[in-house]
């Protein structure tokens, strides 16, 4: 926001030549263009060669039907050009065109959107608490769904619309912006949330929740900070402090199974003096020989002369050769007393060779040889450690070793669990293993008085300085974190707050368990930590809503200061700065305009409704953009250009769509004047077939009259006239004539089949095709099963038709012993007709004329049911 609004301020403080119109120009709303001088900036620019002035066209939605004609002309010429001015995108002229501007709002020196604008898009990062940015304005554009916030003296307003004249802003004078936002989220963002043009609460980084009301985990304080490096759990929160409460640990023993040792780089444990591997598997789990689990949790060293004792009493279960188990003490072995062959009994620093007393080395204190490996209690200064004795350092650490030396064991013993090195500080003979300090620890652990232990205490913090050291808190805290003084709770019935201790909790936090925790920052007083548990407000936020502190009413309200709530507006503003008609921002009416902050009649040159009112979006009639010069002649003035199409009416010419209705009805004309064309094919078809036929009778000496409806007909006529000249036709005639007709309709059928199978004309007369062949074959049997197949076999039709090969030879040569229909009917009672019937005559012809002999007759096809299968295969009847 911030560079924004520094961007703004730096575009406005440059100064700028407004462009002075020289050429005139056509400005278009959606329904009216005016031809004439303007200085307006805004929407697009539009150039065609068939149009002698530039056109803006100022936003709006445009579609192919929007007045006058000039625009249709324009916006469905491939030959314009658009120019979008700041703010506007260079969109493709294409129908329905959106004029709009981008989301964020421009800026214009002069009023009426004059003169070249700055534009500010709607902001990704939230407003900063930095102070208002001043700037100055002639008139304001704005996107749809936005709001700005403007200071203006002392108040603070909220601008929903375009201004087209700052001036005439209810008693505004200069303007400082302090905010941009999109009006498109439900629920509204929070403070730290950035409300996209989409709807969406886009969050910085660290922020959460749906309105960015939270801290993700890890993060804390108002503006959501990540918490320090290498803390595993951090004071976080939007309320939190960012105190580490605990760091990470690198090098956890436990990450190479290991419970007191530490981990090498080759995954290696290595354990603490003392510890070993434990039955389970879990590496310095338990105490190695020669040491006990003792009461604190620490693997100790048996006593001297102990092999192995006994965990939890550390009662000496095997004692060393050369010692036997101490009487009282059951923890203690003591060595054999050294006598010497004449019953002497050798005193302490000397043992028996066998005759007599030797002295012990120097190194010993009592011993069992005469050399240093020999010593049972080391001298002075020096310690048992695996089976010699060792000088310690001034704290007691045991030479070559972590083991710190055990005054009353005479041995070095281990240091306490989870304690990698220890020490005696001042060692002395007198000192105790009670003195016994750690002074590294397990990664992990932390050391407090001299232990290595998990956590620090109460009244203790981990001093930053080394990570390992519980340091004590200053007297006023009862627990700090980080530093001795940052405290989180108080002593003496004082509360903390940030670390301090004071009596009472500032105005912005609650106090909840002896500390004072902060409000969310939306709130200015709150009764709980959420943001919508606000119980008062900020100025930048100054609306109280359901808990919620909103930058703003909405659109149709304003803020009311005094009484500290959201008030409507005056009617005839669509939003104003407070309260009656004169402080309207803008205006609710369309035929209205923001006269001093009040709504009055705009008075638009227009003829009609739509042209007669103020251009929607930006509060000013579209004659009040642009002066048209009157008169002509006059000195200066260039005569207007002619422009055709200014104030017709767009003529929409087709480019409708069609009605579904519309649609079937086309479609059922074409099925129409298919049908007939069939129709005519097939009456053409039949009249050659009555050309061929009367050929036949011409040959049997059958009247050519007497073919087809046409003969039938003319017969008929002939029989009935009373001037009928022809000769009487005889009764084998008629039995002729019938045999015809009887063909005939065969030969309908056996078109109409094969229309059904779509075999055309052009493929019906290529001789030896497969469509010709399955014509003279199965074809038409398969596809009329009452057809040929019964009137010539004289077998009744079977339905379904069986799929099995038919012999079409077999048919044919079938005689008239068979019950034929035409037999049964007609032709049986003619004496006349020969063993075989006329049709199958007349079939066994075409078969022959056609050279498919008695052989080819003979071929076997299969017969499918026509139209049953689903597959296109079985769709084939003629599949051999
Ligand atoms: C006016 O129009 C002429 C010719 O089209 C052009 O050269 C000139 O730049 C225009 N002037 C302005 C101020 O647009
Ligand atoms: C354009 O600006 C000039 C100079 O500021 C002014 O004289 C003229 O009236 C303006 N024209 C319109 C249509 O506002
Ligand atoms: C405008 O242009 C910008 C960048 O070119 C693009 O991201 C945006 O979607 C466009 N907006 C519209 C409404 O076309
Ligand atoms: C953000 O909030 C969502 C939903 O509450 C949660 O699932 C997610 O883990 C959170 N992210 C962080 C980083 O806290
Ligand atoms: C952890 O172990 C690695 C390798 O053994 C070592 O380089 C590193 O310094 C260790 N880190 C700490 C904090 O001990
Ligand atoms: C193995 O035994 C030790 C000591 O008996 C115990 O502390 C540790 O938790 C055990 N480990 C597992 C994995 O059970
Ligand atoms: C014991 O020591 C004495 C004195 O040095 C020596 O005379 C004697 O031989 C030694 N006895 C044995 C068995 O070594
Ligand atoms: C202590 O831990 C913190 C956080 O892990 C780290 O920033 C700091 O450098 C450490 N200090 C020392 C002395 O290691
Ligand atoms: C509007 O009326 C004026 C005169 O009243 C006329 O000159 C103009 O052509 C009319 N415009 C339209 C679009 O009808």
């Amino acid at each position: 926001m911030l560079p924004t609004l520094l961007s703004i301020l730096t575009a406005l403080f440059v100064a700028r030549a407004a462009p002075i119109s020289i050429n005139s120009t056509v400005v278009c709303s959606a329904g009216q263009c005016i031809q004439g001088f303007t200085n307006t900036t805004i929407g697009t620019i539009l150039s065609s060669s068939n149009v002698p002035s530039d056109v803006i066209l100022l936003p709006g939605q445009y579609t192919s039907t929007t007045n006058p004609q000039l625009l249709h002309q324009l916006l469905t010429s491939s030959s314009t050009s658009s120019s979008p001015s700041t703010g506007f995108n260079a969109s493709a002229l294409s129908l329905p065109l959106n004029v709009a501007l981008q989301p964020g709002l421009a800026i214009y020196p002069q009023a009426l959107y004059s003169g070249q604008a700055e534009f500010s898009a709607l902001p990704t990062s939230p407003p900063s608490n930095s102070s208002p940015t001043p700037f100055s304005a002639g008139s304001i554009a704005m996107s749809s769904n936005l709001w700005i916030a403007v200071t203006a003296g002392s108040n603070r307003i909220i601008l929903w619309d375009s201004v087209p004249d700052v001036s005439q802003l209810p008693g505004i004078s200069s303007l400082s912006l302090s905010a941009v936002e999109s009006n498109a989220c439900s629920p509204q963002c929070s403070g730290a949330g950035v409300c996209s043009a989409s709807g969406q609460c886009t969050c910085p980084s660290g922020f959460n929740g749906s309105s960015c009301e939270v801290c993700a985990k890890g993060f804390f304080g108002p503006s959501c900070q990540a918490c320090p490096a290498g803390c595993t759990t951090c004071d976080d929160g939007i309320s939190g402090s960012g105190r580490c409460l605990s760091s990470t640990v690198a090098n956890l023993s436990s990450a190479c199974n290991c419970l007191n040792g530490v981990c090498g780089s080759n995954g290696q444990c290595t354990c603490n003096a003392g510890w070993t591997t434990a039955s389970n598997g879990t590496q310095c789990a338990t105490c190695a020989p020669g040491f006990f689990l003792d009461g604190n949790g620490n693997c100790a060293v048996c006593e001297l002369g102990c092999q192995q004792c006994a965990d939890g009493s550390g009662i000496c279960v095997t004692c060393k050769q050369g010692f036997t188990q101490d009487a009282n003490d059951r923890t203690k072995c003591d060595a054999v007393q050294s006598v010497t062959s004449s019953g002497t009994v050798c005193p302490d620093g000397s043992f028996s060779n066998g005759s007599t007393c030797q002295p012990c080395s120097p190194s010993c204190s009592t011993c069992s040889g005469s050399t240093s490996n020999d010593c049972i209690v080391c001298g002075n200064g020096q310690f048992s450690l695996g089976g010699s004795c060792v000088p310690t350092n001034g704290n007691g650490v045991c030479d070559g070793s972590s083991m710190v030396a055990n005054n009353n064991k005479h041995e070095c013993d281990s240091c306490p669990a989870k304690c990698t090195s220890c020490g005696i500080p001042n060692f002395n003979v007198a000192s105790t293993i009670n003195q016994l300090q750690c002074a590294t620890c397990l990664p992990g652990f932390v050391l407090s008085n001299g232990l290595c232990v998990e956590s620090c205490p109460s009244g203790t913090f981990l001093s930053p300085t080394d990570n390992l050291t519980c340091t004590a808190c200053s007297s006023q805290c009862g627990a700090c974190v980080g530093a001795a003084n940052f405290c989180l709770t108080c002593n003496g019935g004082q509360l903390a707050s940030g670390g301090q201790c004071v009596s009472s909790c500032p105005s912005n936090t609650i106090t909840s368990a002896g500390t004072c925790t902060t409000c969310h920052p939306d709130c200015a007083t709150c009764s709980g930590t959420s943001f919508n548990q606000c119980s008062s407000c900020s100025s930048n936020r100054p609306v109280l809503s359901n808990g919620r502190c909103l930058p703003t009413c909405s659109k149709t309200q304003f803020f009311d200061s005094a009484s500290g709530s959201c008030q409507s507006c005056d009617s005839s503003c669509s939003s104003c700065s407070g309260a009656g008609p004169s402080n309207c921002l803008a205006c609710s009416s369309s035929s209205s305009v923001l006269r001093g902050g009040s709504c009055v009649p705009a008075n638009c040159n227009g003829n009609d409704t739509t042209t007669a009112t103020v251009v929607p979006g930006l509060g000013v009639c579209l004659s009040e953009l642009v002066s048209v010069p009157q008169g002509s002649g006059t000195s200066g003035s260039v005569p207007l250009p002619t422009i055709t199409g200014l104030n017709s009416p767009t003529a929409v010419n087709g480019g409708r769509r069609l009605a579904w209705w519309e649609i079937l009805l086309m479609t059922l004309g074409c099925v129409f004047i298919f049908v007939c064309v069939l129709a005519l094919f097939r009456r053409r078809m039949r009249a050659k077939r009555a050309k061929r036929t009367a050929a036949f009778a011409a040959a049997k000496n059958i009247d050519a009259r007497g073919v087809g409806w046409r003969g039938k007909l003319s017969s008929l006529l002939s029989s009935i006239s009373p001037f009928s000249r022809g000769p009487r036709i005889s009764k084998e005639d008629k039995v002729a004539l019938h045999v015809e007709r009887l063909r005939n309709q065969e030969e309908e059928r056996h078109m109409a089949a094969l229309g059904e199978l779509g075999v055309g004309p052009g493929l019906l007369a290529a001789p030896g095709s497969q469509y010709s062949r399955s014509v003279r074959g199965g074809g038409s049997v398969a596809a009329d099963t009452e057809s040929l197949y019964s009137q010539v076999t004289g077998l009744p039709p079977r339905a379904p038709v069986p799929r099995k090969p038919v012999n079409m030879r077999g048919i044919l040569e079938r005689g008239p012993s068979s019950s034929s229909r035409i037999s049964g009917t007609t032709v049986s009672n003619v004496r006349s007709v020969p063993e075989t019937s006329e049709a199958q005559r007349y079939a066994k012809s075409v078969e022959e004329r056609d050279g498919l002999g008695p052989g080819g007759g003979g071929d076997t096809y299969w017969l499918v049911p026509a139209g049953t299968g689903t597959s296109q295969a079985s769709r084939n009847p003629f599949r051999k």
